[in-house]
């Protein structure tokens, strides 16, 4: 039967995940994909407002519940560790997607800015998965590990800055993590893969497209699929990456970007 197969190797119902920064952006397209797939997710963020809004909007599908904590601080971090604990004995999936942006000149890069850069999008992920290792690793199998997915980005893979450098830098140190993790943690039976999105709506890229004239079109004449990424997109990847078709794939770093750096 077509179903079952398609049911076997794609199901992710049962699963529990969390995906950081899940009410907005990219990190909603990856949480509502979640949901709708059957899993009971958990999403942290800092604005109460948008987490419930978006947990009460997904609440026709299944389960989400949004936890408040900032993550530029490591108290702050395993305070979602142990939020997490209280709610659940095990973790399948997290979702290290939170993350900032920042574009200026050489000249005007702030040592502050650089070190929140670094924080939020490189020291994060690593104390989240510090933390959360005891919960990975509770009902992990060779069969059926439990899954990291980083969200990495193109930034971390071309050699242009675009002002970006502490950006650049903390996504290109992402994805060396990646490969760190996933070879330190494969023998616990914890996969760690990354995602490193082109261009998908969000107010990080509202931003920058904003902030520069005809830059949204000039990007879009960039990339070889003619569109920006979609829900679909990075909603089949996180899909894949979580269920029994990627279980045997581990430390890769997937550039989703519509043929931006491999097909232009
Ligand atoms: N959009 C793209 O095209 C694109 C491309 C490449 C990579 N990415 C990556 O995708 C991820 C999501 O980006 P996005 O485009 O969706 O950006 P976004 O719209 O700005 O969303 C950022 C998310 O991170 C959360 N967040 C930010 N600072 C936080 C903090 N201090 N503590 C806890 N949560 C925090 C935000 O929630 P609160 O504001 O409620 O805290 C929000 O949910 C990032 O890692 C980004 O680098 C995006």
């Amino acid at each position: 039967m077509v179903a079952d197969i398609y049911h076997e190797l794609f199901s992710l119902k049962g699963k529990t995940a969390l995906v950081t920064g899940g009410a907005k952006g990219v990190g909603a397209l990856i949480s509502t994909t979640l949901v709708r797939a059957g899993c009971r997710v958990f999403i942290s963020g800092r604005s109460r407002e948008a987490g419930e809004r978006h947990a009460e909007q997904l609440a026709a599908y299944g389960s989400c519940t949004f936890v408040q904590h900032d993550l530029a601080s490591a108290e702050q971090v395993q305070a979602l560790a142990l939020d997490l604990a209280q709610h659940s004995a095990s973790l399948d999936i997290l979702v290290n997607n939170a993350g900032t942006f920042n574009a200026e000149p050489l000249g005007s890069v702030s040592e502050q800015r650089w070190d929140e850069l670094m924080g939020l999008n490189l020291r994060t992920p690593f104390l989240l998965i510090q933390a959360l290792l005891p919960l990975l690793g509770a009902q992990a199998s060779n069969a059926d590990p439990a899954r990291i997915i980083n969200i990495g980005s193109i930034g971390g893979l071309m050699p242009q800055s675009n002002g970006a450098y502490a950006y650049g830098c903390s996504k290109a140190a992402l994805h060396q993590l990646t490969r760190m993790l996933a070879s330190d943690l494969r023998g616990r039976h914890i996969n760690v893969n990354a995602i490193a999105p082109g261009y998908f709506p969000s107010d990080m890229t509202a931003g920058f497209f904003d902030a520069v004239p005809n830059l949204e079109q000039t990007m879009l004449g960039k990339i070889p699929a003619g569109r920006f990424g979609s829900q679909e997109d990075i909603g089949g990847m996180v899909i894949f990456l979580a269920s029994r078709a990627g279980a045997y794939l581990t430390g890769s770093i997937t550039a989703l970007d519509g043929g931006f750096l491999g097909a232009a």
